[in-house]
């Protein structure tokens, strides 16, 4: 049965690429979802967007003297062209700068007023007298009041991940100068998130498909208890605030990114003629949604976007927020601002896609934190994708077409090794639609190669390549059931390594979409004809990794 499915990922902040930890952190499993979804014939919706507003961007411009709508549409457009690169399939990647966004934010706004649910006060905020003037969240640097790890910002931890206001530092520092600030008085609207707490907690009591760590996260955040937060800034680059007199304040980055999720919902609607569409994803009940994010934006989709969505009602709640944990690079915690990233964009333009789609599936920071290596991504790439996959499918393809005319051959009696192999693979499609509608994309492709590892021994045995000179009936069998284990391997790949199964997909004479053909093992009939036989995977230098180290390591001038 087709069912709606809604996928969103977390909105990246347009302040500079994307980097591998981006893409593992949330990315990439979320297309291997939507991917997944879309062949089981499910009308799913993707949506996001670049995170346009607050300090990170206009700490960007002020350092390039440009304005902050210069450094947001410039990583727009890069972003745009890194999805279609590397086959990130939104139906919708829009920004929050659009009208149409800050219209549904203001909106949430003054319902969330009307109903008591924001509510203004005076707020005594950090002051830099030097600088004159309040200073952003992310300005204010000191030691964590949870964890007491240095370093922390005044918008969240990043040792113990709990977002903070700026006065709750202690040995608060201006960052622009190094000194102490002031605390001065300021007005500014608070989101009652205590009138939510218990509503919360009892809700994320019962979400036991979480994860455990974004379970034990929420659960032990609320338990501790929700304070009120102030969701406006004395800023000027953000969402104006509905109200009068408020002209020198912005809306919070935080608060209006979320709501992100509904305004692009109803401008794809929008683009799709029909502006109610929406509804049929948020309103109704039986469509559950999924929030791709990295570890650090728990708290924002687990508490204070349902705590909007509490209050502005008749929205359906997250059902899951697969969060996962972060990626490392060469055994170094990934660092933007010291340049030890691999940045996406330098990444296509000198490699494919799928040897990354395939390592950072395989090793992904799913439940713990898993490390980047360029010669993990040579080992597996070579050994894998190359020596197992693409091997294969060479050797079977390229014979079929010399022995059968480019045939698929017609199968003779099965024997008890063939009728074992066909098995598995109808096990494995089996197996692999359990795990990733469950989001254990580790555990679903471990079972794909270790199919086409298992194909590669079948093949080993039957030698039909020895067989056709005493029994070509025989080796024709074996061949045709190596070609459907192919043909499964191509199916179950696909929301993987895209571009490699629609390759082979055409190589196996296929000229419609594979996605039409569904998740499920599908037998190909003797005689069809083949496509050409090209390889799938290309081999890498040994050199590569040294090379690529070494880029990493001028670039941060390590
Ligand atoms: N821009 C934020 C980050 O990069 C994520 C925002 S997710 C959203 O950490 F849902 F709030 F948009
Ligand atoms: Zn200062």
């Amino acid at each position: 049965m087709s069912e709606k499915v809604l996928v969103y990922t977390a909105w990246p902040y347009a302040n500079g690429p994307l980097h591998l930890g981006h893409i593992a952190g949330c990315y990439l499993p979320a297309d291997i979802f939507v991917r997944y979804h879309k062949q089981k014939g499910d009308q799913v919706l993707m949506l996001s967007g670049s995170d346009q507003h607050g300090t990170p961007i206009t700490v960007k411009a002020e350092t390039e003297g440009v304005t902050p709508m210069d450094i947001a549409q410039r990583y727009h457009e890069d972003f745009l062209k890194s999805w279609d690169k590397f086959g990130i399939s939104f139906d919708l990647f829009t920004r929050t700068t659009t009208e149409n966004h800050a219209k549904v934010v203001q909106e949430i706004f003054l319902d969330l007023l009307e109903k008591g649910f924001i509510y203004k006060n005076t707020m005594q905020s950090p002051y830099c007298g030097h600088c004159k003037k309040f200073l952003p969240d992310r300005y204010v640097e000191g030691t964590c009041p949870h964890c007491k790890s240095t370093g922390a910002r005044g918008d969240q931890c990043d040792n113990c991940g709990k977002p903070l206001n700026p006065e709750d530092l202690i040995d608060a520092k201006c960052k622009f100068c190094g000194n102490k600030p002031e605390i001065r008085d300021t007005d500014h609207y608070f989101l009652k998130l205590s009138a939510f707490n218990d509503q919360l907690l009892e809700w994320v009591s019962k979400q036991e498909h979480f994860k455990p760590n974004v379970y034990q996260f929420t659960k032990q955040y609320l338990t501790d208890g929700l304070r009120d937060r102030a969701i406006t800034r004395d800023i000027l680059w953000g969402v104006k605030i509905p109200v009068e007199g408020c002209d020198d304040k912005r809306i919070y980055v935080w608060f209006e990114a979320v709501i992100g999720y509904l305004s692009a919902a109803k401008e794809w609607s929008e683009k799709q003629g029909n502006p109610d569409l929406w509804k049929e994803y948020l309103q109704n009940e039986n469509v559950k949604s999924w929030y791709f994010i990295g570890k650090d934006n728990i708290p924002f989709h687990t508490i204070i976007w349902p705590a909007i969505l509490m209050g502005y009602g008749k929205m359906n709640l997250p059902y899951d927020v697969p969060s996962n944990e972060f990626l490392t690079l060469e055994g170094k915690q990934l660092s933007t601002s010291r340049n030890w990233a691999v940045w996406l964009p330098d990444y296509l333009e000198r490699y494919e896609p799928d040897p990354l789609r395939y390592l950072l599936s395989i090793n992904m920071p799913e439940t713990n934190d898993a490390d980047f290596s360029w010669n993990e991504f040579l080992r597996r790439n070579n050994n894998e994708l190359v020596a197992t996959y693409g091997n294969l499918v060479h050797r079977v393809l390229t014979f079929t077409g010399k022995h059968f005319e480019g045939k698929v051959p017609v199968p003779g009696e099965l024997d008890e090794q063939d009728k074992q192999l066909l098995e598995l693979a109808k096990k494995t499609v089996d197996d692999m639609d359990s795990s990733l509608s469950r989001c254990k994309f580790k555990e679903a492709i471990r079972a794909a190669m270790s199919l086409a590892q298992e194909s590669n021994k079948y093949l080993d045995t039957t030698a039909p390549w020895k067989k056709i000179k005493e029994d070509r009936e025989r080796a024709g069998t074996s061949l045709w059931v190596v070609i459907n284990l192919i043909n499964t391997l191509k199916t179950v790949f696909n929301p993987f390594l895209p571009f490699s199964s629609a390759k082979l997909h055409s190589m196996l004479g296929f000229e419609d979409k594979l996605e039409d053909h569904g998740w499920k093992y599908e037998e190909i009939p003797g005689g069809k004809t083949l496509g050409k036989p090209e390889p799938l995977f290309k081999k890498f230098e040994e050199e590569i990794v040294e090379q690529e180290v070494q880029r990493i390591r001028e670039q941060s001038g390590k």
